[in-house]
């Protein structure tokens, strides 16, 4: 299985922060925050990556990874998104470096506490379709800046972006995993109202043919990216949970 990291976008909801960097170059505690993606997906059994970023300071992220040795990883490619229209068409971007493989995609400002490892293996075992990653939410305010799954008993039914009314409290995380149909998925999408591809139509493509599983994730998960206090609340848990890499 190959992995897909996407850092690119233009982190409006972190201005005036992203103004001068990327979002995902941000530090989360003693690093930046990119680095706990790769981290988590090497950790996970992945170590062909691929990073897809945009803008002005896309070179950082070569000083920052280099060849990706030092993480672990035995291959990074990198991909350069030439607008930020959407996590859909930056995925996009990384077709022919997954060829026909299995790939499992992640927004670098997603920070599990638990290890993703379980989950990549379900979808080793998995024969075709997609997989998702939910999250047990609390709060409704949280979840209305999220994806989140209506739930048919253990099955998700649909997943709704940023619902004004959440049908459950299982947020969609940004970890996603896909067979190969999803380089035919892609191109049928059509700008949402905020004008990008969304993954959340690819995930309800393969949830409306019944190929979309997903596992709910326990422990702390956070998008860094939501808005300055979820950024704050991931950095908190970060120094307080794991302190320093060193002591990981
Ligand atoms: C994206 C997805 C959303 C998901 C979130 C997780 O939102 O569209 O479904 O819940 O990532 O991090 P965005 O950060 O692009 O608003």
């Amino acid at each position: 299985m190959k992995g897909v990291i996407l850092a690119g976008g233009s982190g409006t909801r972190l201005h005036p922060l992203t103004r001068i960097t990327n979002k995902h170059l941000l530090p989360l505690y003693d690093r930046p925050m990119v680095t706990y993606a790769v981290e988590a997906l090497v950790q996970a059994g992945i170590n062909e990556l691929m990073l897809v970023t945009g803008g002005t300071h896309a070179g950082e992220f070569f000083r920052l990874l280099g060849n990706g040795q030092e993480y672990g990883i035995d291959r990074l490619a990198y991909g350069y998104q030439e607008q930020a229209g959407g996590i859909a068409e930056a995925l996009g971007l990384a077709e022919r470096f997954v060829g026909g493989d299995k790939v499992c995609v992640m927004l670098a400002d997603n920070i599990f506490e638990r290890s993703l490892q379980p989950i990549v293996e379900h979808f080793e075992a998995q024969e075709r379709g997609g997989r998702i990653v939910l999250s047990h939410v609390d709060e409704e305010e949280h979840l209305r800046h999220l994806g989140v799954a209506a739930m048919d008993g253990d099955r998700v039914a649909q997943i709704v972006e940023k619902p004004l009314a959440p049908p459950s409290h299982f947020a969609v995380t940004g970890v996603y995993f896909y067979d190969a149909q999803v380089w035919e998925v892609l191109p049928t999408l059509q700008p949402s109202g905020r004008g990008e591809l969304e993954i959340t139509d690819v995930n309800n493509w393969y949830v409306e043919r019944g190929e979309m599983q997903a596992d709910v994730v326990e422990g702390f998960w956070g998008d860094a990216g939501e808005s300055i206090e979820a950024y704050y609340a991931v950095n908190d848990f970060v120094r307080a949970t794991w302190k320093s890499s060193a002591s990981r």
